[in-house]
């Protein structure tokens, strides 16, 4: 049971209808939803689209009213003012300034939260740096990509050094290599203690993020709990050996059923196709293969290059303890690079979960 002043999100009951242009009741986009989310954990709110995850986060942010409903955010109303600065938000929609740069777009969040000058331009050049952006640091944000809207994006949730971190479908439009870098830091972030709440109807994608998830369907929660309670198959148990041939494969059937144990299946275990996209691209790397044709994304890999053991950790320790930022590389010493560009020498790949 988590004590109550650990609870960060707290729902009961919680309730919204969208009503039509005569104010009869049309949808009701959120029915019933009871939700505690306990300082410290990874949340993932899935479901397919249309469900109520990104109401759901409007309504903890304070952007919209419930119809019914409690919701309270550090123990207080969604809607005070005093909790913003506490929290970082990434929305499902870009709303960013198209004709600001991504330097001008975090100056402007900053000086929103009041950032002094110096601490600002410290902080931004971190944050750039995190996300993989420092390349296109002056480039208009309309002309980013999706993926690159998202790292702008959760840069500027990450302005304030926001206890609470909301982010809705922080994934999409990204590729499996840039969307693995995104969860690492999902993780490292948790693992300093920051609460993130995440929505994303791409659940297979969520599976290695997140401590609990929150199944939501037609608005109301199907399914609640850790991940392990959720996926673990009761009764079952599966072994894993070497490949096995027919004659020892034979052995352990008749073993089992001697037991009165029913075998459901021998067969080989299965990688996720995440893993072996990951695996694809690390072994082609490893044998510093260029690919066909250049992506032309260079400004963003200099983020993918570096693992979280490294280059994302050592930023997000510098940024949570205030510090400056090392001096950028020059962009004549380190010339640009696509997504699957050969590593350089410092690269060690990320674990594959
Ligand atoms: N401002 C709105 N006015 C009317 N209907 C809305 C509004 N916002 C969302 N809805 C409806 O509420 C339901 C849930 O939407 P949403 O919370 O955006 O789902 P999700 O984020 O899970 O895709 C959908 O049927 C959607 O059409
Ligand atoms: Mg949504």
């Amino acid at each position: 049971m988590v004590a109550d002043n650990d609870i960060v999100v707290r729902t009961v009951q919680l309730t919204k209808t969208f009503r039509d242009f005569w104010l009869r009741e049309r949808i009701t986009a959120v029915r019933d939803l009871n939700l505690d989310i306990a300082s410290g954990t990874v949340y993932g709110l899935l479901g397919p689209n249309g469900s109520g995850k990104s109401t759901t986060l409007k309504i903890i942010l304070g952007l919209m009213f419930p119809t019914r409903g409690l919701v309270r955010v550090f123990g207080r109303p969604a809607t005070e003012v005093g909790i913003k600065g506490r929290i970082g938000f990434l929305p499902e929609e870009s709303y960013l300034y198209p004709f600001l740069d991504a330097y001008e777009t975090l100056d402007y969040y900053g000086r929103l939260f009041h950032q002094p000058r110096r601490q600002r331009r410290g902080r931004i050049e971190m944050l750039l740096d995190m996300v993989g952006l420092r390349g296109s640091a002056h480039r208009r944000i309309g002309e980013y990509s999706k993926g690159m809207q998202r790292r702008i994006g959760m840069a500027q949730a990450l302005i304030n050094d926001p206890e609470l971190l909301i982010l809705d479908e922080p994934t999409a439009g990204m590729d499996p290599m840039a969307a693995r870098q995104f969860k690492d830091l999902i993780h490292e972030l948790s693992r300093r203690g920051k609460t993130v709440i995440l929505s994303s109807h791409l659940l297979a994608d969520m599976e290695d993020v997140c401590d609990r998830v929150g199944i939501l369907y037609a608005g109301q929660l199907r399914a609640e709990g850790t991940l392990d309670s959720l996926l673990v198959r009761r009764g079952l148990t599966t072994i894993t050996t070497e490949s096995l041939d027919d004659q020892t494969a034979g052995q352990i059937r008749s073993i089992l059923s001697e037991r009165n144990k029913q075998v459901f299946s021998i067969d080989a275990p299965k990688d996720k196709l995440e893993a072996l996209f990951l695996r694809i691209v690390r072994e082609a790397q490893a044998r510093r293969e260029r690919p066909a044709q250049a992506v032309g994304t260079g400004e963003v890999a200099e983020f993918l290059r570096a693992g979280p053991e490294q280059k994302t950790r050592k930023v997000i320790e510098e940024l949570l303890a205030g510090r400056q930022p090392p001096a950028p590389p020059s962009p004549a010493a380190e010339p640009k690079r696509d997504v699957l560009s050969p590593p350089p020498r410092r690269f060690r790949p990320i674990a594959a979960s």
